[in-house]
């Protein structure tokens, strides 16, 4: 593969980006109700047409059985429950595990971040009573077998998960496994959600219909029906949360569903929070190659051609508006382009502007660790490619300020 991958600010090409307040018919969006009622579903749905997909608006038969709850876990520190989900359809069914800690101390209902994890929920704590994940799951981590976890993935990606700091603060955290959803390997579909939404005869997702960042997204928002009928979380302080492609997804996930009340993207880079026009770190051409079944096939077509994009991803950001939106960055990761992040949340500003709220409070881009924390928040941390205490902390704040404290 020769795509010589560049990281020099002077070897970024001039680009125009798109104007998220003109329409496709060139009407200029001046007022809240033609961004609301024109442009934003114009947006989402060039989005799903060209990057990620279509999600099926049919309807699932979905069962949500809390099979386990302890008031005591934790040390009593919180109560968790673990939560079956079943999904049904035309003859097909699949089911995703959600662990959810809410904190005792707290007042009820409590303020709640839900986020998807790589390698099982098992592997969020080293608590001995979440249960195993039965999924498929990459051999490349840590106490996997034939791609079963055992035990000694338990707590494995702990650091990345400080539930005691979380719940400390008063907010609930749920989470599940997004190889439920969807196993992260090319399989032309036929595993995950997507054949549940297949119509009779067909094999693959067509060309504008839903890749794997659809599908985790997609579980996202199932996560979220089960939220909305627990009276112990507030269903209007819901963050959702995720690192890398699970960045990806939680932007796309807030887009599609207004129900979020807060998005954050960690490191969400290429297809995520990082601007595609300018061709820094990781290119939709790499991204496409690499990772075939993340996006739709149309935006294969981008992929020698960014430029031809009738979107690019400040008009994601854009979609969250007017709810916060905060977009985390690392300095050892120029892969997904710290800068290009920033960019994307600066010029999603006007969108903020238009419906009242302020935007990214920046006019350039923040040295380390002073994080921008208006409407649309920012930070650039030291460090590598990870979700640290650092992070968390700066999301906690995030979410206190805008959604009220836990
Ligand atoms: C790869 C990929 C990124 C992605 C990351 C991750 O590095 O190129 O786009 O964000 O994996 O999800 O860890």
């Amino acid at each position: 593969m020769t795509m010589p991958v560049n990281y020099e600010e002077g070897l970024v090409p001039e680009y125009a980006l798109p104007d998220p307040l003109v329409c496709a018919d060139g009407t200029l969006v001046a007022d809240a109700p033609t961004w609301r009622e024109r442009r934003r579903p114009e947006i989402l749905r060039l989005f799903e047409e060209h990057v990620y997909g279509r999600t099926p608006s049919a309807d699932v038969d979905a069962v949500f059985e809390v099979w386990e709850k302890d008031t005591a876990a934790l040390n009593g520190l919180a109560t968790r429950k673990q939560i079956h989900a079943r999904f049904h359809r035309t003859g097909q069914r699949m089911s995703m595990e959600l662990l959810l800690y809410v904190p005792n101390h707290a007042p009820k209902p409590v303020p709640a971040f839900l986020g998807l994890n790589f390698r099982g929920n098992h592997s969020i704590h080293t608590d001995p009573d979440i249960m195993l994940s039965q999924a498929w799951v990459s051999d490349r981590y840590e106490g996997v077998e034939g791609n079963r976890a055992t035990e000694a993935a338990r707590g494995t990606v702990f650091h990345q998960w400080p539930v005691e700091r979380v719940l400390g603060r008063g907010y609930a955290l749920a989470t599940a496994y997004y190889g439920d959803l969807d196993p992260d390997y090319d399989d032309g579909f036929r595993n995950g959600v997507h054949p549940l939404f297949y119509a009779p005869g067909q094999l693959v997702p067509a060309a504008g219909e839903w890749g794997a960042i659809g599908a985790w997204a997609w579980g996202l928002s199932r996560a979220m029906d089960y939220l909305v009928s627990d009276s112990e979380v507030d269903q209007g302080r819901v963050a959702v949360m995720g690192h890398s492609r699970l960045g990806k997804t939680s932007l796309w996930a807030g887009a599609q569903d207004e129900r979020f009340a807060l998005v954050i993207s960690n490191d969400s880079g290429c297809g995520g929070a990082a601007l595609s026009r300018r061709r820094f770190g990781e290119t939709v051409e790499r991204i496409n190659t690499t990772f075939p079944h993340w996006f739709c096939g149309n935006f294969r077509r981008y992929s020698d051609r960014v430029d031809d994009l009738p979107v690019d991803q400040h008009m994601l950001i854009a979609l969250m508006a007017p709810r916060p939106v905060y977009v985390a960055c690392a300095q050892e990761y120029p892969w997904a382009d710290p800068r290009g992040q920033f960019l994307s949340a600066y010029h999603a500003s006007p969108v903020y502007r238009l419906l009242g709220e302020s935007g990214l409070a920046a006019d350039s881009m923040p040295g380390l660790h002073q994080p921008v924390m208006s409407r649309i928040g920012y930070h650039f941390r030291a460090g590598k490619h990870d979700v640290t205490n650092y992070d968390w902390d700066r999301f906690m704040d995030f979410a206190d300020l805008h959604m009220g404290p836990g």
